[in-house]
């Protein structure tokens, strides 16, 4: 098939990525630091002060406000060094959700953020369990290095170890905390020195290369011996960075630094641009969709409900994989089986919102609707696909609801089945006394739930804790084998909005026995958006 050469060049431009890590590693200091590098912002201080304000209040009517705010702060598009580049938001703190698990499934790169002194923390795993479904490429950031933090050595491999992928580091720190003096940047073999708090690295400043090179010794009599021991502990016990196995998520480029001193920044942006890779083919079910095809198409991946909740308008978060969108297109919408015409549509630059004129594969446009876009539907320009890889998560959080009103139990269910379908929330039915359960990633989307019924479908409920630690979705061999666990877990089993059996464990020890007793059944962490589980 050949491509259009304009689709092919724009789309050979696009990098469309997320920064993953822990809360506190520094992702918003990194954001801001990017972008002020990519010259879309002038000033430092612009992205913290909308995530300062997000978390003055955890009051209700504060975050619907702000939800507003995190629709423009959601997608950043910037252009650099020839490059358009598209960062994307992944919520974290209070407002880590099933959104957070998603977005990373609409980009083609993630920068990991770890932090020096804590290491490898309990929502990066998380967040690279599900970067692993895609086996997308990941460049790690060390931060913080101006304090006193672990040895990198042992650093390196924390992160070999529990993260399951191999480590490149492409430069090494020299001395750390106060002694902090840059890095060695290994594949060029020169120094890159470190001033605290300067707005720019400098380049003017002298070049040293080699690591055998006496100035070293001279400049830093303590930590040059170190930094000459450890570089050789890593050059012969990690192997060196290669492209190939980077794409296919194997291997990471590490590089370290301090994003508040602005040092290792622009390392980051050139290895995005380097070495992350473009759009790539997408699975449209039916066949492999190239990004650089004539036809435009693409998926919703996430759904943001608008500041007026009298209008029930929401915004769809599309992520374009093939031809180029244009204004008021019309493109078919292969759930509902209609065509739709893109209308109000918008593009998410990194400071404002502007009509959309011009999107091609890897960027992301913002669809105004009423509710007829749901996540993981899919939008062409005819030709029956459906991409695949938009799926639910097994939530870890459980509350079992109730109207407080009995006779609001039928506007609670259709509340729950419309939130549900839009993603807010999951939503599972347990079979033994027909209870309804709610389960989330993050407890902020409790709250949303809980606030928006009471605002759009006018039902207060109640929202008890349920002992309920995890959930996995079943598929079984044959009848014989499902008839039998359910006899026997019946009161662990309940179904979600599209009807498939769900398995609920009040701790992971329960979980892991009852999977090894039914060794034949499967047990799922994930299943796609809409999707019917095929029982055997
Ligand atoms: P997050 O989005 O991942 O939650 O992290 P964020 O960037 O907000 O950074 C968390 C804290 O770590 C902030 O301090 C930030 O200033 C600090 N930080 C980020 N990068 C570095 C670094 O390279 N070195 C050092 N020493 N600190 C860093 P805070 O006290 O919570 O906020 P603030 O009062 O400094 O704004």
């Amino acid at each position: 098939m050949s491509f259009p050469p304009d689709l092919v060049r724009d789309v050979a431009r696009r990098r469309t990525f997320a920064i993953i890590s822990h809360p506190d590693a520094g992702k918003t200091t990194l954001t801001e630091k990017l972008l002020l590098f990519g010259g879309a912002i002038q000033m430092a201080g612009t992205v913290k002060a909308r995530k300062s304000s997000r978390h003055a209040t955890s009051d209700w009517m504060e975050i619907e406000k702000q939800r507003g705010i995190s629709v423009t702060s959601s997608v950043m598009q910037f252009a650099y060094a020839g490059h358009t580049i598209n960062l994307l938001d992944t919520p974290g703190h209070e407002d880590f959700s099933e959104d957070t698990y998603r977005v990373l499934t609409a980009v083609d790169a993630a920068v990991m953020v770890i932090d020096a002194a804590k290491g490898v923390e309990a929502q990066t795993i998380k967040l690279l369990e599900v970067c692993r479904l895609r086996a997308t490429p990941i460049i790690t950031f060390v931060n913080k290095m101006d304090r006193e933090v672990r040895e990198p050595v042992a650093l390196l491999e924390e992160i070999e170890s529990v993260l399951n992928i191999d480590c490149a580091p492409i430069t090494w720190p020299i001395g750390m905390g106060k002694r902090f003096q840059g890095v060695f940047d290994l594949r060029q073999d020169r120094l890159v020195r470190f001033t605290p708090g300067e707005e720019r690295v400098r380049d003017d400043g002298e070049l040293i290369e080699g690591l055998g090179n006496p100035r070293l010794d001279e400049l830093f009599p303590e930590e040059t011996a170190a930094l000459r021991h450890d570089v050789e502990l890593i050059r012969s016990a990690s192997s060196p960075f290669d492209l190939e196995s980077f794409l296919a998520g194997q291997q990471s480029p590490v590089f370290f630094g301090s994003g508040i001193n602005n040092f290792g920044v622009r390392e980051i942006l050139q290895a995005l641009v380097e070495w992350a890779p473009p759009p790539q083919p997408r699975d449209g079910s039916s066949r492999m969709v190239a990004p650089a095809e004539q036809a435009f198409t693409g998926f919703v991946f996430k759904i943001q409900a608008n500041m007026d909740p009298r209008h029930r308008d929401r915004i769809a978060f599309f992520r374009v994989c093939s031809g180029r969108y244009q204004p008021a297109m019309k493109v078919r919408h292969l759930r509902i089986g209609r065509e739709m015409k893109l209308g109000n549509v918008i593009t998410f630059m990194a400071n404002e919102r502007v009509a959309s004129d011009d999107a091609v594969a890897g960027d992301i446009i913002g669809i105004h609707n009423h509710g007829q876009l749901q996540i993981g539907d899919t939008l062409t320009e005819g030709e029956a696909l459906a991409f695949k890889g938009i799926p639910y998560f097994a939530p870890e959080l459980f509350r079992v609801t109730r109207p407080r009103d009995p006779f609001k139990a039928k506007q609670l269910q259709k509340g729950l089945q419309e939130l549900g379908e839009e993603g807010a929330i999951q939503v599972f039915e347990r079979a033994w006394n027909n209870t309804l359960l709610l389960g989330a990633v993050g407890e902020l989307q409790f709250d949303v739930v809980a606030d928006r019924l009471a605002r759009e479908y006018k039902v207060d409920a109640l929202y008890d804790a349920a002992n309920i630690a995890t959930a996995r979705w079943l598929t079984f061999p044959d009848a014989a084998t499902h008839r039998n666990f359910e006899n026997e877990t019946s009161a662990s089993m309940a179904t979600d909005v599209d009807g498939n059996p769900v398995f609920l464990a009040a701790n992971k020890y329960i979980l892991q026995v009852t999977m090894e007793r039914w060794a034949k059944v499967g047990f799922h962490t994930t299943r796609e958006h809409g999707q019917r589980l095929v029982q055997g």
